[in-house]
């Protein structure tokens, strides 16, 4: 059985120099207590903590007196026979009290806990396997909200009102269902405490309306999915994918990502895949608004981050044109991912001092882009979506006196099983540019592709990694590249 005791203001005791005693003083801190610790050797943690105010260390031995008046006791001593002495003065006063790793000994034991304001979440095991209890409570707290917390004290608030104006029992209860699974908690997670309180208000003044007042005008959460690997999701991300009720999604999001959403969320495909037209982008507008204005959550799920190359902004501008509430989430960004994955520094203290991500849709003629000062000495140059363009580029960079010989790195499917790395000249380019399948491609030039460990050009995963071109080899081969690290 778990049971929750309120130790907010009160005096609280802890026994003990060690981690143990710095851990359980903490936790009693966070949970409100005035905690004292006796310690007749403080570690370094609780000598911070005792400067830094949050408890009282006294540094002497303990007597049976410390224990009376206090709320609750907990003892973190090595010695056996020294615990067992503590417990007994303990129960002699008839304090609570905890002996750390001595289930047998303890009146109670100490939850792992998560903690959002008023709002705690406890783990117990008995006292038969703690380290597993740390582990789910990685779990949740991963799970919960950051501002779940806010997210209680916005509804205290409003509780008295809610009481004097909302009958008992099931209509109450409704309300309540709809503030916390809708568009109002979804505002204060998001941190607009305003436009909630407007729409509570409307919601307490008008609580037997079928619709609520915040229906029509919805909200859309344009969230970056990250280049691939689901682990690269944020936790904003996942956690507004859960609360989903219908998703559109371009074609590079990896399915593994879809799977993280709410099961009976509407999982809708707007993305263009190459020789097939897709759903144009004011249809897509137009989809995601009439989804909002019907008072669903809408997540627009997009490859990477939906300000990178995404056309996030057009779409956040026709949401807004719409009177829609829309709230963006970042997401790693293929140069960021597919770095990482390849073993690419993009700046490096002997190689790069900047970074330009470009892309890759570039014509011969285009005159905003300066190839030579993008991809010169100590920058690296990241072109995205330069499968097809990578002759014209590679021709117009060494046109504009980059060196042919330049490093060169061609990342298909990065952060993905079926992830390859090639890795050559940029004389070689549009030959790499041949070799790829029919993956999204990102191309990364500069000096930084030396830094790279060799390891890091084979596949990632079990997968195994296409065989080469002969053509392809052979331009590989020839790249006077070493891969040492520098
Ligand atoms: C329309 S852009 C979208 C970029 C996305 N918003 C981002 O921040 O990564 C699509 C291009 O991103 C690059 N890309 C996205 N995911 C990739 C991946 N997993 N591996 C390699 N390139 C990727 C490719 O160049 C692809 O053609």
């Amino acid at each position: 059985m778990l049971v929750s005791l309120t130790v907010s203001d009160q005096p609280a005791l802890v026994v003990g120099s060690d981690a143990n005693a710095a851990a359980k003083a903490r936790f009693l801190v966070d949970a409100g207590a005035r905690v004292t610790v006796i310690a007749p050797t403080a570690s370094a943690d609780l000598t911070a903590m005792a400067e830094a105010g949050t408890v009282h260390l006294a540094a002497r031995a303990p007597a049976p007196c410390d224990l009376i008046g206090v709320a609750v006791a907990i003892v973190a001593v090595e010695d056996e026979t020294h615990a067992r002495r503590l417990v007994g003065w303990a129960r002699a006063a008839r304090v609570p009290v905890n002996a750390v790793d001595r289930p047998a000994l303890s009146d109670f034991s100490v939850p792992a806990v998560v903690r959002r304001g008023p709002i705690t979440v406890g783990i117990a095991s008995g006292g038969a396997a703690p380290a597993l209890a740390r582990l789910v409570r990685s779990r949740i707290d991963a799970l919960l909200p950051e501002r779940l917390g806010d997210l209680a004290t916005f509804a205290a608030r409003f509780r008295d009102a809610v009481k004097a104006t909302v009958p008992t029992g099931r209509p109450r209860r409704l309300l309540w269902d709809r503030v916390f699974q809708g568009d109002i908690a979804e505002r204060v997670l998001a941190g607009d405490e305003a436009g909630a309180a407007e729409r509570m208000i409307g919601l307490i003044n008008r609580p037997d309306q079928a619709t609520p007042p915040e229906a029509g005008r919805g909200i859309v959460h344009l969230v970056g999915a990250g280049p691939g690997d689901p682990e690269l999701l944020t936790l904003k991300a996942q956690r507004v994918l859960q609360a989903a009720d219908v998703i559109f999604h371009d074609s590079l999001v990896d399915p593994r990502v879809l799977d993280l959403a709410r099961r009976d969320a509407t999982r809708v495909p707007v993305g263009k895949r190459r020789g097939a037209p897709g759903v144009g982008q004011a249809a897509i507008h137009d989809r995601m608004v009439a989804a909002a204005s019907d008072g669903q959550r809408v997540v627009r799920l997009k490859g990477g981050d939906p300000f990178v190359f995404g056309r996030g902004g057009e779409e956040v501008a026709a949401l807004e044109a719409a009177g829609i509430d829309v709230h963006v989430v970042p997401g790693i960004t293929a140069a960021l991912g597919c770095a990482a994955a390849a073993g690419i520094p993009l700046t490096h203290r002997d190689h790069a001092s900047a970074v330009t991500l470009l892309t890759g849709q570039v014509q011969d003629g285009d005159a905003e882009v300066d190839p030579a000062t993008l991809a010169g000495g100590d920058r690296t140059l990241v072109v995205y979506m330069g499968r097809a363009g990578a002759s014209t580029l590679a021709r117009r960079l060494i046109a504009a006196g980059v060196p042919a010989g330049r490093p060169v790195a061609m990342i298909e499917n990065g952060t993905r099983p079926d992830q390859t790395i090639r890795t050559g000249t940029l004389a070689a380019l549009p030959l790499l540019a041949r070799q790829v399948g029919g993956g999204p491609v990102l191309i990364v030039i500069g000096d930084v592709v030396r830094a790279a460990p060799a390891w890091k050009s084979r596949t990632p995963s079990s997968a195994p990694a296409p065989a080469p071109s002969p053509v392809a080899a052979a331009s590989i081969a020839s790249a006077p590249i070493a891969f040492a690290r520098t």
